[in-house]
């Protein structure tokens, strides 16, 4: 419901717009009549989506880019700062979330993770600061976890990444003048690639769902937004839940490691 506030059109960088989440919050914002940047790595998926974009009535500019390439991505966020007046909101969203396999001995994909999930963020974020001061407005949004707060067995890299974007994100909300909105997105289990391999999703939601949700919280200026609901009950009783759960998700785990152990040999 984004009766109570008004719609216009915005400038809107997207990063991770070429499945899951990012995809369907810019079909929300392309209802709006928006110009947006879509990004992420896949050219086909992004041109897709595009398409879609542009005849629910946005203006669309697909960037192939990898937020781990700092040059590539401020490359792009300068293309796009050339053909909008102002920029409205950056919603820092592309990220990873795999499992760590310490088994295996192999850092690689829990590097690959920090690197994506944190520098990623810095990337897509830290660029359109001197133009948001510039023009003394804009919105900040970032996409963290409730792995931000709660860290699973078997996905600290994953869990350590969200939780420095909390941290970044906290402190970014406090440099800027408060002209100048930051929201972190914390959410639970939203369907996604990302989530789809995943067996046990407790208040999974949909991704148009998950998409509405999140645009209406960054329509209110929302510091945090944790969702679903139940999350916040969690993150709430964090300590005692997991005491109790945690045991339960590491035994979960374990015989997940179990069942994969062939893999972790190869
Ligand atoms: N789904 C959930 O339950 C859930 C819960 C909590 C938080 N989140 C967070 O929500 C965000 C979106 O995830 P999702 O669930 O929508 O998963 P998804 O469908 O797998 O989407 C991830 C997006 O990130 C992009 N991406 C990944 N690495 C990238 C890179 N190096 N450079 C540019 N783009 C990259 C992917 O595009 P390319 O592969 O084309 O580059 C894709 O568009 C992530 O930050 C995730 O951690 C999701």
């Amino acid at each position: 419901m984004t009766d109570k506030f008004v719609v216009l059109p915005m400038n809107i960088f997207i990063t991770g717009a070429s499945s899951g989440i990012g995809e369907y919050v810019a079909y929300e914002y392309s209802k709006r009549g928006s110009t947006i940047a879509l990004c992420a790595r896949r050219k086909e998926k992004l041109e897709n989506i595009a398409q879609k974009c542009e005849s629910l009535g946005a203006k669309i500019y697909t960037y192939s880019v990898d937020v781990t390439d700092q040059h590539s991505t401020k490359e792009s966020i300068e293309d796009f700062l050339s053909k909008v007046p102002t920029i409205d909101l950056v919603f820092a969203n592309a990220g990873l979330g795999l499992l760590d396999f310490v088994e295996k001995g192999d850092p690689s994909v829990m590097n690959d993770m920090i690197n994506t999930n944190v520098i990623g963020v810095n990337n897509t974020v830290v660029p359109f600061i001197p133009k948001m001061l510039e023009q003394y407005s804009g919105h900040i949004a970032v996409v963290g976890s409730v792995a931000s707060y709660v860290a699973w067995p078997g996905s600290g890299a994953y869990a350590g990444s969200k939780w420095a974007v909390r941290a970044l994100t906290g402190s970014l909300r406090n440099s800027l003048p408060k002209q100048i909105a930051v929201t972190l997105i914390c959410p639970g289990f939203v369907k996604s690639e990302m989530t789809d391999p995943v067996e046990f999703k407790p208040f999974l939601i949909g991704t148009e769902k998950a998409a509405k949700k999140i645009v209406r919280a960054l329509d209110k200026k929302r510091k945090i937004f944790i969702f679903p609901w139940q999350w916040n009950i969690v993150v709430l009783f964090r300590r005692l839940i997991y005491i109790f759960m945690g045991r339960a998700f590491q035994k979960k785990h374990d015989k997940f490691r179990l069942k994969n152990q062939s893999n972790l040999s190869a």
